[in-house]
């Protein structure tokens, strides 16, 4: 497969009207296996991979925490160990700072032309191209998302996503501003300093990118603390780009939990920035520290529970396919997740008898193996976390109208479960699940859907599917979600911005957007002596 990176996937997937490129090393497998037998029971695919660096990154170098301790890493597959990584906490971030606020205030990087980093990053994104297939392992075993997904789709979007922001190093610059007087007036674009990175475990590999990429790009040094569940494809990657050039003390990547090293780091009094992805609850914690320590700068990305808008002049077949996409993808982990169906009444009856046969088509199993779609979930809380909601909302009443249940007794599989006749205020409709679990709801006209939809204090995405321009003129200014899909869903390219709006989060990341996040702007003003037209 050619497709490289999952925008382009997607809008082959919806050009094609037996979504090609996306479906076709799925549909196969689809005939025949459903998830009732999936492969949970059977033994798990060796991965084709060692799991080698387990350190934490400090200075340039890889090195054992502070205190000496570890914490295991699990297969999702099973809940056995892959390896004991070094466990970060606050001395080891005081370690890490001080390192990139060396590397920020007296060596190299600071020194270095913006068309040398620009090269460091290319020659980044080289590497990671020729390591694909091992770096793509590595994810599937901590992960536990299907290997086809990780290495055709999330390490080409890497590798793009590395050399959209080395085109960027160079690029950065600011302004003569035309201001009263006689003055002349510029303004220079700086990068901020060290910027403190905490990220989730959904993308560790994407999420990665959408952080380090444009830090560097803009010239700044960085404390990283990857998820407690995924640390070892940071760790890999990293050690590419030492090899790239990257200079010590740049990126220095602590593996660790949150209470301890995340928030040694939120609240770090030499860390001038701090960037977030991960549940709204943390957010408003990482916000509080932030503010409380030295009011560092701060970007959110956190939680939703987005509508996925179905009108009745939908093509009914391609609806479902890109809602059933819209929610299961990536084992329904997506902080944008499609996750409130909405579907018009005239076409309900007939998309919730094909969502169904859909999702009970789903091939759930080991991610290794070839057409797979969906592989466990992340680790044991998220699994109990998925199954309390679905029993939540066959108490509430709700519909379940397929899956419901774990599948095999090891690892954390899930069915691809689907709830109808649910209640807005039920927790599974207003709550964020994190899970293969879809909610369908009926409505009659576009201004009640409009009132619905918006009725969540989230705002991160949205998707409206309809042929009609007038309605999509009209859903597309009145939802109130950072992204608004048409006609498609999560469509990723590097240079369009993803943030949210309301409890979704504070700022923008991707595209040229994401570049404030990580810049200073300073205000120079000279006085004109005897400007000679004046
Ligand atoms: P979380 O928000 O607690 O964890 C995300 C990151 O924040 C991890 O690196 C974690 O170590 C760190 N962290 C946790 N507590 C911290 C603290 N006090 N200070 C600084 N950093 C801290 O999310 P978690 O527990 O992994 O998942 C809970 C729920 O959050 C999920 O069920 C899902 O609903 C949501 N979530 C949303 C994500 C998104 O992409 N927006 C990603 C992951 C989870
Ligand atoms: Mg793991």
């Amino acid at each position: 497969m050619t497709i490289r990176n999952m925008s382009s996937l997607l809008s082959m997937a919806l050009r094609s009207s037996k979504f090609g490129s996306l479906g076709r090393p799925f549909t196969n497998a689809i005939r025949s296996r459903a998830f009732g037998t999936a492969a949970a029971a059977e033994e798990p695919i060796v991965p084709p991979v060692q799991a080698n660096l387990t350190q934490l990154l400090i200075d340039g170098q890889f090195v054992d925490s502070a205190s000496g301790k570890t914490f295991p890493t699990l297969d999702p597959r099973t809940g056995q160990v892959i390896a004991h990584v070094s466990e970060g906490d606050a001395e080891d971030i005081n370690r890490a700072v001080a390192a990139a606020r060396k590397a920020f205030d007296k060596g190299p990087w600071p020194k270095m032309t913006a068309y040398e980093r620009s090269q460091v990053l290319y020659r980044f994104a080289d590497l990671i191209e020729k390591h694909n297939d091992e770096l793509a392992a590595l994810e599937t075993w901590d992960n536990g998302k299907p290997y086809e997904q990780a290495s055709q789709i999330e390490v080409p979007m890497l590798v793009r996503l590395m050399r959209y922001y080395a085109g960027w190093a160079d690029k950065i610059h600011g302004l003569t501003v035309p201001a009263d007087g006689s003055y002349h007036v510029q303004t220079l674009h700086e990068p901020i300093g060290v910027a403190g990175q905490i990220i989730p475990w959904n993308f560790p590999l994407l999420m990665y990118a959408w952080k380090v990429g444009p830090a560097l790009a803009c010239g700044n040094s960085i404390v990283l603390k990857t998820a407690e569940q995924t640390p070892l494809s940071a760790l890999y990657v990293s050690n590419l780009l030492l090899e790239a050039g990257l200079p010590p003390g740049v990126l220095n990547v602590i593996s660790g939990f949150g209470p301890t090293a995340g928030a040694a780091l939120a609240s770090h009094m030499d860390v001038d920035k701090i960037a977030f992805t991960g549940s709204t609850t943390t957010g408003q914690i990482v916000l509080e520290l932030a503010a409380k320590s030295n009011l560092k700068s701060v970007t959110l990305e956190l939680g939703g529970k987005s509508p996925f808008i179905i009108c009745e002049d939908a093509d009914i077949d391609e609806a479902v396919e890109l809602a059933h996409f819209a929610l299961f993808f990536n084992q329904g982990q997506c902080c944008c997740a499609g996750s409130r169906t909405f579907v018009h009444e005239r076409v309900y009856d007939e998309f919730v008898e094909k969502s169904k046969a859909r999702a009970a088509k789903r091939v759930v199993g080991d991610p290794f193996k070839k057409g797979v779609e969906q592989g466990p979930q992340i680790d044991v809380e998220q699994f109990e976390k998925v199954l309390r909601y679905i029993k939540s909302g066959i108490e509430h009443g709700a519909t379940l109208e397929v899956g419901g249940e774990r599948i095999g007794d090891k690892g954390y599989y899930i069915q691809p479960t689907i709830f109808t006749n649910v209640e807005e205020d039920m927790p599974i409709v207003t709550d964020e699940i994190f899970g293969p679990v879809q909610t369908i709801l009926k409505f009659k006209d576009l201004d009640e859907v409009i009132h619905r939809a918006n009725r969540t204090p989230y705002g991160l995405a949205a998707g409206v599917f309809t042929k009609n321009l007038d309605t999509a003129n009209t859903l597309m200014r009145a939802l109130r979600a950072g992204s608004i899909w048409i006609n498609c869903f999560d469509v990723f390219d590097a240079a369009i911005p993803f943030g949210g709006y309301k409890m979704s989060g504070l700022g923008r990341e991707k595209g040229v957007y994401s570049l404030s996040n990580y810049l200073q702007v300073k205000a120079v003003v000279t006085p004109l002596k005897n400007p000679a037209w004046l």
